[in-house]
């Protein structure tokens, strides 16, 4: 891994915003040169972090997407994207062992699929009036996006419980379960666990079972962080380590970590993909002429089917299929 040296920091800060331009040649060479001298994550032996070396193949997407910079918003402008979107959703979904229902988005990375997820979870799960006694449970060893996505939501500290971990560094079901409990008694809302499929610092895996089973007795939304460990569902030796992640009402499913893909593409998985729908589907008045049809999709307005509403929420997400 190379650090650039004080003397190529100083260089690129004391470099001014040019005048008159430069030929391209000495730009490329000049990133070639200082820029791109830095920890190399593209050799094919570098594992020593969770985000891994990108395919090559990875590298063409990329350069096609840019080049070409599809407006991937409606079904008029970017048809063929879309639908290779859905149906790259789709194959993740089956992967995930979810039914027709499911469906979710690419998301520019882990942390922003996570709040992605979290958001829609508590529109889901709890009335706006109630969103002040709503409390979210994850364990000390969650990714600190957890954390950063209920506080961009609005959760104070009072709102989230970080459970201990047990000898494995996976999240203490007991305790999770007690804590639960504690918290209705005293008349507050307990909504949403989050489980880590990988954790970033021993790459544990929480109990999903145990959990999903926690979430349907005591009602709660039940999402699974697998940002890099969910790879592990295309792998037929290892697959079984996460059992029961269908039940998990949304997770996280980053490509650009043990899927090889470059930097940024990253997935937000949904059971139901109706509360996706319910939280961000909207209504531009300037996009109503492209309104989509059937078996299209405009990821503004995410489908056309019409945004479900709490109460048309009858059943919690874990009353069915599971
Ligand atoms: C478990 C877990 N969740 C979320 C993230 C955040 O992902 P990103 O860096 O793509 O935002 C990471 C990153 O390492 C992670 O390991």
């Amino acid at each position: 891994m190379t650090v650039a040296d004080d003397a190529a920091i100083q260089k690129l800060r004391n470099m001014v915003f040019p005048q008159q331009g430069r030929s391209l040649d000495s730009v490329v060479s000049e990133m070639l040169g200082t820029v791109t001298n830095q920890a190399f994550l593209q050799h094919p032996r570098f594992f020593a972090f969770v985000p891994s070396p990108a395919s090559p193949l990875s590298w063409v997407g990329d350069v096609l997407t840019d080049a070409y910079n599809p407006h991937g918003g409606t079904w008029m402008e970017s048809s063929a994207a879309s639908c290779l979107e859905q149906e790259t959703i789709k194959w993740l979904c089956q992967q995930a062992g979810y039914s027709k229902t499911a469906g979710g988005l690419f998301v520019s990375g882990g942390s922003i699929a996570n709040l992605t997820a979290l958001a829609a979870a508590r529109h889901a799960m709890l009335a706006e009036t109630e969103y002040n006694d709503g409390v979210a449970y994850l364990s000390e060893q969650a990714h600190f996006s957890v954390i950063k996505a209920l506080r961009i939501m609005g959760l104070t500290q009072e709102q989230i419980r970080k459970i201990p971990c047990d000898v494995h560094l996976c999240i203490d079901t007991l305790q999770l379960e007690q804590a639960i409990l504690k918290d209705q008694k005293e008349g507050k809302k307990p909504f949403l666990v989050v489980a880590t499929a990988g954790t970033t610092n021993t790459g544990g895996i929480d109990p999903l079972s145990q959990i999903a089973d926690i979430c349907q007795r005591h009602r709660l939304w039940f999402h699974v962080d697998g940002a890099y460990g969910a790879s592990v569902l295309v792998s037929k030796k290892y697959r079984h380590l996460l059992k029961d992640i269908s039940r998990a009402d949304s997770q996280v499913w980053d490509a650009h970590k043990w899927l090889f893909q470059t930097y940024a593409c990253s997935t937000v998985l949904f059971r139901d993909r109706k509360y996706l729908a319910a939280f961000y589907s909207s209504d531009p008045e300037y996009l109503r002429d492209a309104a989509a049809e059937n078996g299209e999709i405009n990821y503004w307005e995410w489908e056309t089917n019409p945004a479900c509403t709490l109460s048309e929420i009858v059943a919690h997400p874990a009353d069915t299929g599971n």
